[in-house]
């Protein structure tokens, strides 16, 4: 993004040039357009958003509205007393740093400063009352005019339905005329995904999705909705930390707002209420040898079936992650565990209480020359996919997201028997009327 096209030029868009009028302008430096600055000193002026310290250095987390920064600075980088009231200094105080920017891919943007100088603007007067912990909605409300603050950036880009292409593998494509060609209708947005999250760094899509899958149980549906986040630098951790921070939100917001409504389904409000991270992170490997000790043998290697899951989720109180799934029953875009090389850097996420997967995700696999290879092993037409290659050609990063399906989460959180109750129009194997 150039400075032009960048958050800056936005601004000049809606104030025009009198936004220039009368004054010589100073350089403005904003967040959002640091990729511009990679190895000069840029001046950021920003809010103190989160603080960690490792013996004698600093990792300062700056928002200013446009984006996020990690600003490093180590003892001795600036003076004593600077230093001094950096360690100390409340959440959300202004200040104005200078330094040098680089690319890290650890930091959580791409990139890093590392500080030659500060000043604080305003240090807040009060400890910031949002903090990582939970808080309540009515809570969150009454400071609503603070709660804006935090980082909630992940922009909704929509995918299409008719697409030229599998997501989740071609055996349950629902085919379609497309003039001359055939189209499929979209099993996922996330293939699409992966290409805005690199072009927005947070992106998600809220879409209908289409199985041609001959699945007759109570949690299947051959339309359905899912939510799919996609985040471009993160990892498998990364991914888990969203997927539990946003199944316990959406639990704590139904448990607050629609309690009447759950005691009308007469569901137990005490399971729900256990529904608070950390939820338990278990591999695959685990899951097996949790099955097997539970009398319902397994074998390793296999996909959970409908049934697996039931038993498996029954050993939980609250919703459990399961990561690292063979290579063989998940996706070609899967990560590979660069630990094991069976298996891969996958997540389902099982609710409690019997109901299953209600999340599948992961981490990507980055390698533009492995993810073709693996694409050529499972038969997936590479010329189709050119343009999702690029993604991987073009400045791969680390990234992953997943799917959430609404209608099996609504089941769940209702204490429902069967998921066609979620719907107002369910499409299953056997039903396509009214
Ligand atoms: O696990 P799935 O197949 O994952 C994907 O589609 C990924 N491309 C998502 C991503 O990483 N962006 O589906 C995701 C979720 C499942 O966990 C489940 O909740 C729901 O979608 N789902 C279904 N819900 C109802 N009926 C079906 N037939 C479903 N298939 C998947
Ligand atoms: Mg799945």
């Amino acid at each position: 993004m150039s400075c032009r096209s960048g958050v800056r030029g936005r601004f000049l868009v809606l104030f025009g040039d009198s936004f220039n009028a009368g004054r010589v302008m100073r350089q403005r430096y904003y967040i959002g357009d640091i990729g511009d600055y990679d190895g000069q000193e840029v001046t950021l002026e920003g809010w103190l958003a989160g603080r960690r310290s490792s013996g004698k250095i600093l990792f300062l987390q700056v928002r200013d509205g446009t984006g996020f920064i990690q600003c490093v600075v180590g003892r001795g980088d600036v003076d004593d007393e600077i230093f001094e009231e950096l360690a100390a200094l409340p959440m959300e105080s202004s200040l104005r740093v200078t330094g040098h920017v680089a690319v890290d891919a650890r930091a959580p943007g791409g990139f890093e400063v590392s500080l030659v100088g500060a000043q604080v603007v305003s240090a807040a007067t009060l400890e910031y009352p949002i903090t990582r912990k939970e808080h309540g909605v009515p809570f969150l409300m009454d400071h609503r005019h603070l709660w804006i603050r935090s980082s909630r950036q992940f922009l909704q880009l929509d995918t299409p339905i008719l697409t030229p292409t599998a997501c989740e593998g071609t055996t349950t494509l629902f085919e379609t005329n497309y003039f001359e060609e055939s189209a499929y209708l979209s099993q996922s947005g996330q293939l699409y995904n992966e290409a805005t999250a690199m072009a927005f760094g947070k992106v998600y899509c809220l879409s209908p999705a289409f199985r041609a899958e001959k699945s007759k149980t109570r949690r299947h549906l051959i339309e359905f909705w899912q939510i799919e986040p996609e985040i471009a630098f993160a990892d498998l951790d990364d991914i888990m930390d969203i997927q539990e921070e946003l199944v316990a939100e959406m639990v704590g917001t139904v448990l607050s707002e629609r309690a009447s409504e759950l005691g009308i389904l007469e569901r137990d409000i005490e399971a729900l209420e256990r529904v608070k991270p950390p939820f338990p992170r278990i591999t695959y490997s685990e899951a097996v040898e949790l099955l097997n000790k539970a009398g319902h043998s397994f074998e390793w290697g296999g996909d959970f079936g409908a049934e697996d899951e039931t038993v498996l989720s029954r050993q939980f109180d609250r919703p459990a992650m399961v990561t690292r799934y063979p290579r063989a029953v998940k996706p070609f875009y899967m990560e590979n565990d660069p630990d094991d090389d069976r298996v891969t850097l996958s997540v389902d996420m099982l609710a409690p209480e019997g109901y299953g997967e209600i999340v599948g995700g992961g981490q990507r696999m980055m390698d533009a020359a492995q993810l073709e290879e693996r694409m050529r092993e499972d038969g997936v037409p590479i010329g189709d996919y050119q343009w999702y290659l690029d993604t991987r050609r073009y400045g791969a990063v680390p990234h992953g997201g997943f799917g959430l399906g609404i209608e099996r989460v609504v089941t769940w959180i209702c204490g429902l028997a069967h998921i066609r109750e979620t719907i107002p129009f369910p499409r299953m194997l056997n039903r396509m009327r009214p």
